[in-house]
């Protein structure tokens, strides 16, 4: 057994997809989250930043009495994993092998599309993940910078026009592809699962990356005996680098439930 907080962070509000799928599946864990809202979107920024920006985040989370670091964020994954695994002593997850792995699963057709911002789709961390499970998938990749603002500005309802209008002119290509699966490579992107779905239609199969990582994380630490026995347990502390009044408004709305006072303000430099 282990008591520690299971830390998760990413650069916004997509990490709360794999929060949402935590509190289900593992509602005795404390969890502290990290969204970095002030530097936020991290996908289109240069190696070297994101890179930067990760260390900071996963400094403050280690400060904070944690047993598992969860990286929810794929653009950190496609590019800074080294250096956080080498920098902590404690298992770090990321989201992309635990979609990959679905997504393979999942395809008959063989054709699979990935979606993310533009540093995930440019590391080509995907199609190496994908590629390593089987030579013979065939991987179509699209990145949708603007998907993420669209998220924070809350322009996700399924008849948003401007949304619409956006997934529909980024999603052209992959529909023709006729991909059967479509991994969602950013954790920003099940918020905007209807639009999506919409505009791929009923037949393509979407995967979420925070939620596969979630499963993974969940029988993981229940295999390794690290799930904690805290009576009562649960409890979850937000952490954002700007306003809280938004972030809380719009994580309140997404995880049916008001986290309002349990959203602190911090300084990552
Ligand atoms: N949610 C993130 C991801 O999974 C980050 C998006 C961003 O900040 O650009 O890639």
């Amino acid at each position: 057994m282990d008591n520690r907080a299971i830390g998760i962070f990413d650069s916004g509000l997509g990490g709360l997809t794999m929060v949402k799928k935590l509190l289900e599946l593992l509602p005795n864990e404390d969890l502290v989250y990290l969204g970095d809202t002030g530097r936020v979107p991290y996908g289109s920024r240069s190696v070297e930043t994101i890179i930067k920006y990760a260390g900071q985040d996963a400094e403050f989370l280690a400060l904070h009495n944690i047993k598992t670091m969860v990286v929810a964020c794929n653009t950190v994954c496609s590019v800074a994993m080294d250096e956080l695994i080498y920098a902590y002593d404690m298992p770090i997850y990321e989201v992309i092998t635990a979609p990959a792995v679905a997504a393979a699963k999942h395809t008959k057709n063989g054709k699979i599309g990935v979606i993310g911002t533009a540093a995930t789709i440019r590391s080509e961390a995907y199609k190496s993940a994908l590629t390593k499970i089987s030579e013979d998938l065939e991987v179509y990749m699209t990145a949708c910078p603007l998907f993420v603002p669209l998220v924070e500005e809350g322009f996700v309802s399924a008849d948003n026009e401007i949304a619409v209008k956006v997934a529909e002119q980024y999603l052209k290509t992959l529909k023709e592809a006729n991909i059967d699966t479509l991994i969602l490579g950013c954790t920003h992107y099940p918020l905007l699962s209807d639009i999506i779905s919409n505009v791929m239609g009923e037949t393509v199969k979407l995967i979420d990356s925070g939620t596969e990582t979630a499963q993974l994380v969940a029988r993981e630490l229940q295999q390794q005996n690290l799930l904690s026995d805290a009576n009562p347990g649960g409890g979850i502390k937000y952490f954002v680098t700007d306003s809280i009044e938004g972030f809380s408004y719009r994580a309140s709305r997404f995880l049916h439930s008001d986290i309002g006072g349990k959203v602190q303000k911090v300084t990552l430099e």
